[in-house]
């Protein structure tokens, strides 16, 4: 089989981590991380982060890609609202064979979670679209689990400051 080719989240990281050095705050954070993951593969078709509020419903934040009616994803629906409720990522290569799959395009074919996660406190995750099936190997979850895990960074420390209790 052909190996596809890989974001590199250590790129990815550095200028993240630039900007965060120039003060810039954790929503254009986001936005930015949005930005580069959406840019960094050709497969990635539409990519977002949903947060998660108090209400244990999951909000979109920043996406690139087609708009979508699921703005709002309670816990244990969809493939998002799934991750959340089970505390770990979905990596779903056919999406008309995932269960309570909520379709954000009919275009898409498989779909990707991240948690952005400390231990057990989840803060958001993030969420990629596909038009390929199978589009998400794992090299590619490995590189898209080390944005998450540098994003988790920001929201404890934001959490620690008590600007927003997630
Ligand atoms: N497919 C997701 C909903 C989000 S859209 O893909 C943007 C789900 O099943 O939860």
């Amino acid at each position: 089989m052909k190996k596809k080719e890989t974001m590199n989240a250590e790129t990815v990281c550095a200028e993240l981590q630039r900007q965060r050095d120039l003060g810039v705050d954790l929503d254009d954070i986001l936005t930015l991380a949005v930005s580069l993951l959406h840019e960094s593969t050709p497969r990635f078709h539409w990519t977002g982060i949903y947060e998660l509020f108090p209400d244990r419903v999951l909000r979109l934040g920043p996406f690139l890609g087609a708009p979508t009616d699921h703005v709002f994803i309670g816990v244990g629906e969809g493939v998002c609202g799934t991750a959340v409720a089970e505390q770990r990522n979905m990596n779903v290569p056919d999406v008309t064979k995932a269960q309570n799959y909520l379709a954000c395009s009919t275009a898409t074919r498989s779909e990707l979670v991240v948690l952005i996660r400390d231990h057990e406190q989840i803060y958001a995750q993030i969420d990629i679209d596909s038009h390929e099936l199978d589009a998400f190997d794992p090299a590619v979850e490995t590189e898209v689990e080390k944005v998450a895990t540098w994003l988790a960074v920001l929201y404890r420390e934001r959490e620690s400051v008590g600007v927003r209790a997630l």
